[in-house]
């Protein structure tokens, strides 16, 4: 058997997301407290992608490693570290570019929806960005994966890829990696639009909540946030149909770790003229202490590289090893 050990990763690219931090950074330290052995990643080389200011990246990388541990992931606790200080992520992925088929790349939907029309101006990172992701997670053998759920395909294609080589080199080598996608928020809609994801890279500002956003910019965000002109149900079924409605009830669920059938127990027969100051009031209070602790951690920039430089040795130690034999059972 295999220990059971959980990786995850987030990309260093503008800022993070209320939906980063419930699809994943709120699971990530809660994990950490659970019977696993946990390991978080900065993807720097995930987010060069699509072209990053170099100055921005750097800045960008520090800004994550602050949100990771303002949001519970401790580094004593935890193995946190940037993917480009362990070169163990590349070096097995080029193994998997030649193990994983150009059909099972050609179904990502990221791929599509990020590349959009224009699919010969892509990069060929964005193509094979998924291959250094399945590498990101076996080169620790880890066994566990909390993503939020637009990343359950690439973790099936993990799978997929674990499957295959075990399966080309006879070898039960590789675990088979489970993605981890619970709870109420593990995809949080936009606020301007319940057919899209909040996203980090959402052109409009008024589409997300930030994690560095101030108490007046959450509140008049939600304030803003669409949704239609019934009441609160009293049970989440008379949410069918209205994504609006349902994203922020999911939200206030996620923030207050209840059901949505809990809030909606309490809550239904409110107006959303009622309902939002109540959500506003529960972001803000859950929210503003991980802005305050980010914003402090960012004065001592020196420190988060040596956090990032630390956990990188440690990382090193568990991935270097996993690595040799790798090249070893591919005969090399
Ligand atoms: P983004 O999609 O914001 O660019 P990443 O691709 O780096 O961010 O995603 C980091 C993690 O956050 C992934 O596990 C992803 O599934 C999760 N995540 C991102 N957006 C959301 C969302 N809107 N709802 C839930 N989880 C999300
Ligand atoms: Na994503």
């Amino acid at each position: 058997g295999f220990t059971p050990r959980v990786f995850s990763g987030i990309q260093p690219s503008g800022h993070l997301t209320l939906g980063n931090y419930l699809g994943a950074l709120k699971r990530f330290g809660e994990m950490q407290e659970e019977d696993y052995e946990t390991i978080y990643c900065i993807v720097d080389l995930h987010a060069i992608t699509v072209w990053q200011e170099p100055e921005k990246l750097r800045e960008a990388t520090r800004m994550l490693a602050a949100g990771f541990i303002a949001t519970g992931v401790d580094p004593s606790k935890s193995i946190l570290f940037n993917q480009s200080g362990v070169p163990e992520h590349t070096q097995l992925a080029w193994i998997f570019n030649c193990v994983a088929r150009m059909g099972w790349l050609n179904r990502m939907t990221q791929f599509k929806d990020k590349s959009g029309k224009n699919r010969d101006s892509a990069s060929t990172g964005l193509f094979v960005y998924p291959n250094l992701m399945s590498a990101d997670i076996l080169v620790y053998h880890a066994t566990h994966v909390p993503v939020g759920e637009d990343q359950k395909q690439h973790v099936e294609l993990a799978r997929d890829t674990a499957i295959k080589f075990n399966t080309d080199y006879g070898t039960d080598f590789f675990p088979i990696p489970e993605p981890v996608i619970e709870g109420s928020a593990t995809r949080v809609m936009s606020l301007r639009d319940g057919t899209k994801k909040m996203s980090k890279s959402d052109p409009s500002d008024m589409s997300r909540i930030n994690l560095t956003d101030d108490a007046d910019a959450i509140a008049q965000k939600i304030r803003k946030a669409k949704t239609d002109p019934e009441a609160l149900p009293s049970e989440p079924g008379g949410l069918d149909g209205r994504a609006e409605a349902k994203n922020l009830v999911n939200i206030y669920a996620a923030l207050a770790d209840v059901t949505p059938a809990a809030v909606l127990a309490e809550m239904g027969g409110l107006q959303f003229s009622e309902f939002k100051p109540k959500l506003a009031e529960l972001a803000v209070a859950r929210l503003s202490p991980i802005s305050t602790e980010m914003a402090r951690l960012m004065q001592d920039p020196a420190e988060i590289d040596r956090i990032l430089a630390a956990g990188s040795a440690r990382a090193r130690e568990v991935a270097q090893p996993i690595l040799k034999r790798a090249y070893d059972i591919v005969g090399m």
